[in-house]
């Protein structure tokens, strides 16, 4: 195994070094890989141009083979992935890594019997279950990009993404077990799939065995087909930048983008991340309860651990079934070595107290985990305590879908933490603190806008069909770097403290939702004319949705209306994107030259109107004070 970062010192050189020479740097990181032909330049970028990076140029290799096969003669018996249903009394399931590989060969058999090629687009709408590994390692083996798609959104979300990436192929399930629920996930994939003319085949795994249609000539059962075929395959050699998958985030404006990672560099990255930020040890149990639909499923479920050969949990629930102590008592279970979770789920637990965890022996973990949104210092303080035993770690990761891997994490052990700060860059990323006009702020005890001003192996590549998106989106607010869309602050230690969007992305409970999508969703309403979201502080969620909603004409019913327009954008994009509130307002507090200033909803739905600032710009300041005492929330004035 590659060596890894052992003392601070070691990382202060190892960051050195990795800024003074980064193609040195990591190409020693990769030399640990399984090449089928070696790269002939490290990095080849231009500027951050469109962005045009290429790592490991012309480099050769098959990413599966790394997380498998490369580990069959060490560590063919090691469980790869432990499986925890939602049942407790459901049987776990494991996968060594030998029969991982077995099950991989066998579906990427499936996919290749079925049409699939190299570059074709293969969508995953699929529960928390081993088949969803399976299924991203096999479309790797045969070189087909993989786009997962949470199976929480609905058949319109599901619908628009399959379109977007052309996919020819959706696996899914029948069904979907989460917590006390049964849910029907294959019929949400028939309605998505009747207005998608490019899929021609579906492949349903069987999980709760409830009745589903089946389209004869266009679906086929996970376990009749992989009966069909072999458990040997030999992985397609692909290039380093040939697309590894795509994986569709919120932004500013409307629609989700595909964000596009490729191979080699995103190998190289999330091993050598998950490897150093944890200081994973041969023998770890590793849990992280995110789900695949989201990146740090992606990296740091799949990819980052199997590349590391390390056993990587999953879990199929939620973490309130059958009760609050669910998490602790797999933990206990499995032994686990290293838990990596949500503040959000952090701080839900906390709500129920401490006796469900005093119950479990925790005793095995060894370093905590913690991404998606910034982490308050109260959970942290939890955490520590109360999972931690007041002495494990707590790694703090900040990064993103673009960037998939962490940015900024502490080593666990290594560096010192302070409560609610990521700390420092982890080596190769080089950032910056923008101010508003564009220049970098140098020194301490400063805040602005975050930056990366160097390209790092698995920065995004493109968005799916549309790289001037890309170019707009991220590289154009500041000529040549990379703009993450967060605001930041470098303390007095140099320390990185993650301050939340300075976009119009509102985070809720660590999932990502932009403004626009779901004003688009609420305009679907017939009755409704415009309106604007905004995010405002949440005790559990981080931050919750509030929409205010302008009607054509007023409602007779207000209650009859919210649940209306709840049930659109359920059915528009899922319910994790339904408002917490929903004002009607006679208007929106609207510039001169039309523009909303979304400052002054943020500050009603905040519940504080003391500061506003300068409203003198309003084309009608009085619908401020409407708003105000119309607000769902007590407001300060
Ligand atoms: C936020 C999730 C503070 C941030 C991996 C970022 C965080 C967005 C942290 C990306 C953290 C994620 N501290 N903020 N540790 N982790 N964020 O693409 O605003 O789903 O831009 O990736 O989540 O969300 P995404």
């Amino acid at each position: 195994m590659a060596t890894r970062i052992r003392t601070f010192e070691e990382y202060r050189a190892e960051y050195e070094r990795s800024v003074k020479d980064p193609e040195g740097f990591w190409a020693e990181q990769a030399e640990t890989f399984v090449w089928r032909k070696k790269w002939d330049k490290v990095l080849e970028w231009d500027q951050f141009e469109g962005p045009k990076v290429d790592w490991f140029k012309n480099g050769k290799l098959n990413i599966s083979e790394n997380c498998l096969d490369r580990h069959l003669e060490t560590r063919g018996d090691k469980p790869a992935i432990i499986w925890e249903p939602n049942e407790p009394n459901e049987e776990a399931v494991t996968l060594t890594y030998k029969q991982l590989h077995a099950k991989v060969c066998e579906f990427a058999n499936v996919l290749e019997a079925k049409g699939v090629k190299k570059g074709d687009r293969v969508c995953l709408y699929m529960p928390m279950i081993p088949e969803l590994a399976i299924a991203c390692l096999a479309c790797a083996r045969i070189g087909a990009v993989h786009s997962v798609v949470f199976a929480g959104f609905s058949s319109t979300a599901l619908a628009d993404r399959i379109n977007d990436a052309q996919a020819k192929v959706v696996v899914t399930s029948d069904g979907n077990f989460r917590g006390a629920k049964n849910i029907a996930v294959k019929a949400v994939v028939d309605q998505a799939v009747a207005n998608c003319d490019c899929v021609d085949t579906v492949i349903v795994s069987q999980r709760t065995g409830i009745d589903i249609e089946m389209v004869d000539g266009r679906d086929f059962w996970w376990h009749e087909e992989v009966s069909k075929v072999s458990d040997k395959h030999e992985a397609v050699e692909v290039d380093s930048e040939d697309m590894l998958f795509i994986l569709y985030t919120s932004g500013s404006t409307g629609t989700p983008k595909g964000v596009v990672h490729t191979t080699g560099g995103y190998m190289v990255y999330t091993d050598y991340t998950f490897r150093n930020a944890f200081q994973y040890e041969e023998n770890d149990v590793y849990w992280c309860t995110a789900d695949i639909g989201w990146i740090t499923g992606h990296s740091y479920i799949i990819y980052g651990p199997l590349l590391a050969g390390a056993t990587s949990l999953m879990f199929e629930g939620v973490p309130t079934y059958p009760d609050a102590g669910r998490f602790w008592e797999v933990c206990e279970k499995h032994k686990v070595n290293i838990f990596y979770t949500a503040p959000t789920a952090i701080r839900a637990l906390m709500a129920y107290g401490t006796e469900f965890v005093e119950k479990y022996d925790l005793s095995s973990i060894k370093a905590l985990g913690s991404v998606g949104e910034p982490i308050n210092e109260e959970a942290w303080e939890w955490y520590h305590k109360n999972i931690g035993a007041g002495k494990c770690p707590i790694v703090d990761t900040y990064w993103q879908t673009e960037t998939a891997g962490f940015l900024i994490a502490p080593l666990a052990g290594i560096t010192k933490e302070k409560p609610a700060h990521a700390t420092l860059p982890m080596p190769g990323i080089q950032l910056a603190i923008m101010d508003n006009e564009g220049n970098e702020i140098e020194g301490n005890d400063v805040e602005g806008n975050l930056c990366i001003k160097f390209p790092w192996p698995s920065i995004l590549r493109t968005t799916y069909g549309d790289h001037e998106r890309c170019k707009n989106t991220y590289f154009s607010t500041y000529p040549n770097k990379y703009f993450t869309g967060d605001g930041c602050r470098r303390d007095e230690d140099g320390y990185y403290r993650i301050t939340g969007r300075v976009d119009d992305v509102i985070n809720v409970s660590g999932h990502r939702m932009g403004t626009a999508e779901v004003e688009n969703a609420i305009n679907e309403h017939p009755n409704v004319v415009e309106s604007a979201v905004v995010g405002f502080p949440h005790e559990i969620k981080g931050q919750g949705i509030y929409a205010y909603v302008i009607c054509d004409a007023k409602p007779e019913n207000e209650e009859a209306f919210r649940a209306e327009v709840l049930k659109i954008i359920t059915k528009e994009i899922g319910p994790i994107a339904k408002p917490d509130k929903i004002q009607v307002v006679s208007g929106l507090p609207k510039t001169r030259s039309g523009k909303i200033m979304r400052r002054i909803l943020r500050k009603v739905a905040e519940g504080d109107a003391t500061n506003m600032g300068d409203t003198s710009t309003l084309l009608d300041p009085s619908i401020v004070d409407e708003i105000i005492e119309g607000a769902l929330v007590p407001v300060k004035q």
